[in-house]
């Protein structure tokens, strides 16, 4: 559709950034913090750009109140953060580490001071190294009260002062990174595994939720999904099926279970097919089903779409891992043999790790989320990954960072015109940070934190030409992009 005006955007819309505790916190051991499954991870040679680590980070455990600062002078109405599990349960569960708690309060207190509102992120990668040794994180039903009472925690000592909550940050990249590709920890490469992890992670995602709203807390709660929507290459009926195919396998096989409590049927069909589909109980069921379970937003992460043909059963294309050397034209093609393959998009720029720059999609995104599952939508990351300069005189002229960040605030106007609920946006990200496999290279900031993957400098905070732009979209509500 076109419009003769766009659609202005509304009052109270959340204009904001992001962030996540093991990519900007460090302090990975003070005050009683306990281990997660990154902090053993990087220590294993290879995994890593650079063999990076967050041990230190960009320090934002010491230097919160300067980012803060920094937050309130870009004027954000809105910062997303995730809580490291094991910052505030060092053991996963049982003790709390009074330490850990009086961070994130200071944190949300300096926030509310400022006029910005946090949104708190309740698991975003860092689990627990106990609960992962004890009985194998993910894969094991523990796993959903233990996440359930970390959740209860947060709702208890948080809970009158957010009013956002994320759940899972892309529980579909932790566990096919964790369990398929063995990009993250822990590390597997097994299918049925996977599916099996993720049903507990989708058990994990509703429990909290009805719990957060059978106990009444106030304000909403949703997961974060990264979802990349799907293109075929061309019209050839083979290659709308692939992308069918691709569409259901990695969107609807976790959106549908938020939003409604069950598993995509073609999909199931075949997962039991290959025999990898998990088990999926009576009391499951139930609790999938229960509307108490079901989001009240959809947090969406949102950088890139995907374009794809036909692949070959017998001797298609596989699962590739993505490019983390920043050498722009590395990457494989990648996809399920029978189901898709990517392929090239001639309509589409790349960034220097290959990933499509498509603003369009953000628009198709949000109008397939609403469509779909008529649920407002959180964006709760987007943004560009790339090489920056620090000038002598202490500037970064990041002038693509602007374009693609116009590009996509544009999208998500005409997206509201359409008649999208686009709640708030929080692109990725406010500081540079630890990229999980990219180390400190590829940095997506307003904000330069002068460090490199051998060096970590004095960390000081130099705000880029991107900062003083969003300023500018945020005093004007999106009128001035
Ligand atoms: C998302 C994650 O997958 O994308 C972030 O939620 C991550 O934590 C971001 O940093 C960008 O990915 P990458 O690999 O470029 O750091």
């Amino acid at each position: 559709m076109e419009y003769p005006k766009l659609a202005p955007f509304p009052t109270n819309f959340l204009w904001g950034s992001a962030s996540a505790a093991y990519q900007i916190e460090g302090a990975y051991q003070a005050e009683g913090k306990g281990l997660s499954v990154w902090d053993q991870f990087v220590r294993i040679p290879g995994k890593t750009f650079k063999e990076t680590n967050g041990d230190v980070a960009v320090d934002h455990f010491h230097r919160y109140r300067e980012d803060v600062a920094l937050m309130a002078k870009a004027g954000l109405k809105a910062y997303r953060f995730s809580i490291s599990w094991p910052r505030v349960l060092p053991t996963g569960r049982g003790t709390v580490n009074e330490a850990g708690i009086k961070f994130y309060s200071q944190l949300i207190d300096e926030l509310l001071a400022n006029h910005i509102e946090p949104i708190v992120t309740i698991y975003h990668w860092d689990l627990p190294q106990a609960l992962q040794d004890e009985y194998g994180g993910w894969e094991s039903r523990q796993i959903v009260d233990d996440f359930t009472a970390y959740a209860q925690l947060l709702f208890e000592r948080f809970g009158d002062r957010v009013s956002h909550w994320v759940t899972l940050n892309e529980q579909n990249v932790f566990i096919t990174h964790g369990y398929l590709t063995a990009e993250h920890p822990p590390a597997v490469m097994d299918a049925k595994r996977t599916y099996q992890a993720n049903h507990m992670a989708n058990l994990a995602n509703a429990s909290a939720i009805k719990l957060f709203h059978e106990k009444g807390y106030q304000g909403g709660i949703g997961p974060s999904f990264a979802y990349s929507p799907t293109y075929a290459l061309d019209a050839n009926p083979v290659n709308q099926v692939a992308a069918d195919n691709a569409e259901q396998l990695s969107a609807d096989l976790w959106l549908d279970v938020y939003a409604w409590g069950r598993y995509p049927a073609l999909v199931m069909t075949y997962l039991k097919n290959q025999g990898i589909a998990p088990e999926v109980t009576e009391a499951d069921q139930a609790l999938l089903s229960d509307p108490l379970a079901h989001p009240d937003f959809m947090g969406m992460n949102y950088y890139q779409t995907n374009t794809v043909t036909a692949n070959s059963l017998e001797d298609g294309v596989g699962l590739t891992k993505q490019n983390t050397s920043g050498k722009k034209g590395t990457s494989q093609a990648s996809g399920v043999p029978g189901a898709y393959k990517t392929a090239e998009n001639p309509y589409m720029q790349q960034t220097d790790w290959d990933w499509n720059i498509d603003p369009e999609g953000l628009r198709i995104a949000l109008r397939r989320i609403e469509s779909r599952y008529h649920l407002p939508v959180l964006i709760t990351e987007n943004g560009l990954g790339a090489y920056d300069t620090l000038e002598t005189d202490g500037e970064i002229h990041d002038t693509y960072r602007i374009a693609f960040l116009k590009a996509h605030v544009q999208a998500i106007q005409e997206a509201i015109t359409d008649g999208v609920r686009v709640i708030g946006y929080t692109t990725w990200s406010f500081t540079d940070l630890l990229s999980w496999t990219n180390g400190y290279q590829k940095r997506y900031g307003f904000v330069y934190v002068d460090r490199d993957e051998t060096d970590e400098k004095e960390l000081n905070r130099y705000p880029k030409d991107s900062f003083y732009w969003y300023q500018k979209v945020i005093q004007s509500n999106g009128e001035i992009i």
